[in-house]
């Protein structure tokens, strides 16, 4: 488009436009909390057609699809195999939004079918199987699509655009990780604490997330090693205050609910992590990069949910004086637009296009070998070492 006068210094905000002659036929894999707001975005698309959904427990993707309005959509399959195997469906994609020891088994089951992934973070629980799914996703030539909505924030993409203008020099030292006072998340029951279906505790729910701040603004070094801790001290609790009249929670919590660790990446770069669901603190800190031209301070923020706790700042030197560079905030969403429509909006244009996945597995997979670190380090009481296996 030609631009005349000051015209031309407009930014281009127009919408895009998609092409609803072409949909995508999309399935829901496990309808608990998340996959509603999955559902909420993929409705506000045009060239989606939600044709089926299916959870283990009888009747739940039923009743999850009726509050929706789709009580004639197919949902009465016993698990993801059996509507996975439906071949009138002809799938193009799904969510998975299983817990987290059902993410691997559905994902490589949907790849093997040739159908796309958007799958919900964590990646999965162990590098193991992040591995195996890599392995399918590579065989099956498919997208698959790691559910880290933070990083389409207009102030998590700012971190990186600061990194790698250059500003901060050569990065070496990151302090990161975030928490909640109170925060054990158990408002639709126990999946996130009970290890048979969680598998790691407040250490991948967001520790994830934080992790992938700084290591994507970075460019995903290797990690190389870990020495990690973990502690469930309020969530065997049978007292913990979120807990209410369920004091049974304390005998299932068997996750963590805070993990600290000190990881070294290649490029001689440290992080310092810590993560809690629940301490006697107000913050775990801000995040800071250090660089040796600048450093960037990230207010203590609830990255999970895509924000920066205030301005960021950069410390640096401007003509021998020291200076602080406030970075405001931004806020590019549109009216009724959230990060996570544009999460589902970016893995569905990398499908119809056949183009990279939006956030890739080949990051992601780094981001999990560390937490797959801590928990071994943590267990093992002592650092150790980190192995990727090729793919
Ligand atoms: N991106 C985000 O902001 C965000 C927020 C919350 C949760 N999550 C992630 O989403 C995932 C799900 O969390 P949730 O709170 O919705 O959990 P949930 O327990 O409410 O729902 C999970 C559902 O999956 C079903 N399920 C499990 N295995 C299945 C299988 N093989 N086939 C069919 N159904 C199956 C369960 O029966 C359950 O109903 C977790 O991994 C969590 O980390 C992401």
């Amino acid at each position: 488009m030609a631009h005349n006068g000051l015209d031309a210094f407009k930014e281009n905000h127009e919408s895009k436009v998609i092409d609803a002659s072409r949909k995508l036929r999309v399935a829901i894999i496990g309808c608990g909390w998340i996959a509603e707001s999955h559902m909420v975005s993929y409705l506000k698309q045009p060239d989606v057609e939600i044709v089926a959904a299916c959870d283990l427990i009888p009747g739940k993707a039923k009743a999850f699809m009726s509050r929706f309005g789709l009580d004639n959509i197919p949902t009465d399959y016993p698990s993801h195999k059996e509507m996975l195997d439906d071949k009138s469906l002809k799938l193009d994609a799904v969510s998975v939004c299983t817990y987290n020891r059902q993410h691997a088994i559905p994902t490589i089951y949907a790849l093997n079918k040739g159908v796309n992934v958007l799958l919900e973070k964590p990646f999965t629980v162990t590098l193991e199987e992040a591995v195996d799914v890599m392995k399918a996703e590579k065989k099956s030539g498919k997208v698959l699509s790691i559910g880290f909505q933070p990083r389409l924030d207009a102030n998590m993409k700012m971190i990186k655009k600061i990194v790698e203008s250059g500003e901060l020099g050569k990065i070496y030292y990151i302090q990161t990780g975030g928490g909640r006072r109170r925060g054990i998340p158990t408002p639709f029951g126990t999946s996130f604490i009970d290890d048979k279906t969680a598998g790691l505790g407040a250490l991948a729910d967001i520790g994830c997330y934080s992790l992938d701040m700084c290591l994507n603004a970075i460019g995903y070094p290797k990690p190389l090693t870990v020495s990690g801790y973990k502690s469930d001290f309020f969530g065997k609790d049978p007292n913990y205050p979120g807990y209410g009249s369920h004091h049974e929670y304390a005998d299932i919590f068997s996750v963590d609910d805070f993990a600290a660790a000190f990881i070294r990446l290649e490029g001689d770069i440290i992080v310092d992590f810590r993560i809690s669901w629940a301490m006697n603190m107000d913050t775990a800190g801000d995040t800071l990069i250090l660089g040796t031209k600048g450093g960037l301070k990230i207010p203590s923020t609830e990255c999970w949910n895509g924000s920066v706790g205030g301005p960021m700042k950069i410390y640096h030197d401007v003509c021998g004086q020291q200076t602080e560079t406030v970075v405001p905030i931004i806020n590019d969403l549109k009216h009724d637009e959230s990060l996570f429509d544009r999460k589902i909006r970016s893995f569905l244009d990398a499908v119809k296009n056949n183009t990279a996945a939006p956030v890739p597995t080949s990051q992601i997979l780094y981001n999990q070998a560390i937490l797959d670190g801590i928990r071994r380090s943590a267990e093992a009481g002592h650092e150790v070492e980190i192995n990727i296996p090729k793919i």
